[in-house]
């Protein structure tokens, strides 16, 4: 692949097709993070008024850290998986308490937070602070596994590392997060997992599954 080339495509179709998501408006790190942990286990869309509502009731970290659980709760009824909620607030005194009440930009200090896995922490690092790091969720790992043909079972842990150098060898150093972004919104809206898309697709030109029959078996994932 050429990434110079798959870079300028890659962002010119983001640039014009991109999903108008209200935390994209924003660099705050405290924003994204809320939205990527509300993204989690729910769909963007669903997502939004939920985000909208959160951020009018704890505009910063230190609302959030001092939030009633109560409250809190109530926000969160809709979205499920409660903890999310309540590891959100003890991760915003861990900021309060280790780092001064700043949101840090070190991806192992985002990673030493509270409910934050590799992934978000890729995803905040890249998209608030433009960290040069793949944030490897599921639509990632379909899009690349069918660029690369990559046959490695998702299910087994060290295949994530083929996955993670393949996205490091593309990764737009100049807009990191618009890269992960944009690789998202291709996974959610043209390269689906039972419908690939391919006409409407960038990415066509630099994918070995393009137009292919064999492209809805991409990923491999033995377990369930
Ligand atoms: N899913 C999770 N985070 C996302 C983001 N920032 N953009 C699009 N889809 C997402």
């Amino acid at each position: 692949i050429n990434t110079e080339k798959f870079q300028a495509d890659l962002l010119a179709w983001y640039d014009k097709h991109k999903k108008p998501l209200p935390w994209r408006l924003s660099r705050d790190p405290y924003k994204i993070w809320i939205s990527e942990i509300m993204s989690q286990q729910t769909q963007v869309e669903t997502v939004i008024p939920y985000y909208e509502r959160f951020i009018k009731k704890y505009p910063t970290i230190k609302d959030l850290a001092e939030a009633e659980d109560a409250e809190l709760l109530k926000l969160w009824e809709g979205l499920g998986y409660y903890s999310r909620a309540r590891n959100l607030k003890l991760a915003a005194i861990e900021v309060q308490e280790n780092f001064d009440g700043v949101f840090p930009s070190d991806l192992m200090d985002i990673l030493s937070l509270k409910g934050i896995g590799p992934y978000t922490a890729a995803a905040i690092a890249s998209i608030a602070f433009d960290a040069v790091e793949p944030a490897i969720d599921g639509n990632l790992l379909r899009v690349t596994s069918r660029l690369y043909r990559i046959s490695e079972d998702i299910s087994l842990g060290r295949s994530r590392k083929v996955f993670e150098e393949k996205l490091r060898g593309l990764i737009s150093s100049e807009r990191p997060g618009d890269f992960n972004q944009a690789l998202m919104d291709i996974g959610s809206t043209i390269c689906k997992p039972k419908q690939a898309n391919c006409d409407s697709c960038p990415l066509a030109d630099y994918c070995q599954l393009a137009f292919s029959e064999e492209a809805v078996n991409f990923p491999v994932k033995t377990k369930k």
